[in-house]
């Protein structure tokens, strides 16, 4: 790509986010975002257990940037958003943007270092009940049901980045092996899984929220179901 094409992208990128969240706020008074249970509350951290979200996600494989994986696959899910799918129907606009990043995919793939698979989320309002209008097959996405299960979750403030979005995640990780010493000696949180929550759009500079969340079902708090997954 030469400079131009490229600033033109990363340009049109931007208004497509500001756009998104834009529809957000004039859509309705409360933009619909996943149900919790708050398990666990402490100053750094909390554990909350999510009630079966729902996700139409985009795998962006062997990438390299946070940044640039959440762009390429937030463009596919926008797609479908704005009438890609099979009803061509404007599909309602929700919060969050979830990258979920599996770095272990870089150390044990060969040859090694490829980058990392990531997968970008749009949650899907309950109203679909389960069953979002299916999205065009080009845009390559996978509608994701996830089980109840309990996330670490951090918040963090300013835009999220390559360098911020890893530097929370190693805090969380830390934080959390900390904790579950405590409470029971032996597990440990694999630091190669984890997500980043993105809330605002880019248009706001300050007051923005993101979240690394890193699943820690069934060994953090009591009442977390016992199943472990990524
Ligand atoms: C960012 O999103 C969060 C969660 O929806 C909201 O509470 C906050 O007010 C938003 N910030 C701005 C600047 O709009």
């Amino acid at each position: 790509m030469g400079n131009s094409s490229l600033y033109f992208f990363q340009y049109y990128y931007y208004l497509v986010i500001a756009m998104y969240f834009y529809l957000v706020l004039i859509s309705g008074n409360a933009i619909e975002s996943p149900k919790y249970t708050v398990m666990h509350s402490e100053s750094d951290f909390e554990i909350r257990l999510y009630l079966e979200p729902s996700w139409m996600s985009a795998l962006v494989r062997g990438a390299t940037s946070f940044e640039k994986s959440t762009k390429d696959g937030f463009h596919r899910l926008y797609q479908y958003l704005k009438g890609g799918n099979l009803d061509h129907s404007q599909i309602t606009m929700t919060a969050p943007v979830l990258t979920s990043i599996d770095s272990s995919s870089s150390s044990s793939s060969s040859p090694p270092s490829r980058g990392s698979d990531y997968i970008v989320r749009y949650y899907v309002s309950t109203k679909y009940v389960g069953n979002p209008p299916q999205p065009n097959p080009e845009l390559n996405l996978q509608f994701d049901k996830w089980r109840s299960h309990c996330i670490a979750v951090r918040k963090f403030t300013g835009f999220a980045k390559d360098d911020n979005a890893k530097k929370e995640s190693e805090a969380l990780v830390n934080i959390l092996n900390k904790y579950l010493t405590g409470i029971n000696g032996a597990v440990m949180v694999d630091k190669s899984f984890y997500s980043v929550a993105q809330y605002n759009s880019s248009r706001h500079l300050s007051g923005r929220l993101n979240e690394v969340w890193i699943d820690v079902s069934g060994f953090a708090a009591e009442g977390c179901p016992r199943y472990q997954g990524k």
